[in-house]
């Protein structure tokens, strides 16, 4: 499938709940995890957010349309991954992995050490398919505080089977 990745604009921001909505069916088929399919996206407000900071970037089709984006906060020493979500006929073909990477080369050039996220320890397109682009689960005593409360919160919200990952740049040199 052919497409192209760019910084996401205003008026991407109305289009992208149905994006998560779509990319989420994916846990339909995980036993204990097919609520995540039902579960609310990120709100257009919250997308917007992102945008203007200049902190999300889409994966677009031939027409400009999103297929798939990847918004994220600074948080310290790394950037941190908030949402990655390729639409479910779009996934599987390398859209996840390019976002990641345009991601890590801009965080990078900004001087951040990596990029962090939190998410499914045992989906298989989830802590597995990152550590293939070479993120590193971290024990308890490896969490900052932010990542400690993100844990906490997901917990909280009753979200099984969390974990927290780091890409370290300086490793991969
Ligand atoms: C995770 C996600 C963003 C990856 O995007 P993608 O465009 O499908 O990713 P890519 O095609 O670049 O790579 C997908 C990798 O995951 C694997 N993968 C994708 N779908 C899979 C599936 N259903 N089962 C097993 N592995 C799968 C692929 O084998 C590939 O790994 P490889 O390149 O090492 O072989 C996408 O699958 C998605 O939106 N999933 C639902 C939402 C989600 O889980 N978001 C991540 C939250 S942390």
């Amino acid at each position: 499938m052919p497409f192209a990745i760019r910084l996401a604009r205003p008026e991407d921001a109305p289009l992208l709940p149905d994006v998560e909505r779509s990319a989420a069916h994916a846990f339909v088929s995980q036993k204990g995890l097919a609520f995540i399919a039902s579960s609310p996206p990120l709100s257009v407000e919250q997308h917007l957010t992102f945008i203007l900071q200049q902190r999300e970037w889409l994966a677009v089709d031939t027409q400009d349309r999103p297929l798939g984006f990847l918004c994220g906060q600074d948080c310290g020493a790394y950037w941190h991954i908030v949402e990655l979500s390729v639409q479910q006929s779009a996934q599987g073909q390398g859209l996840g992995r390019r976002l990641i990477s345009e991601a890590a080369v801009w965080a990078r050039e900004q001087g951040f050490a990596g990029l962090s996220l939190t998410t499914f320890a045992s989906v298989p397109w989830n802590a597995p398919f990152y550590v293939r682009l070479g993120f590193k689960q971290l024990d308890p005593p490896q969490l900052d505080e932010f990542l400690q409360r993100q844990l906490a919160a997901e917990a909280a919200d009753g979200l099984p089977d969390r974990c927290a990952m780091r890409l370290d740049f300086k490793v991969m040199d």
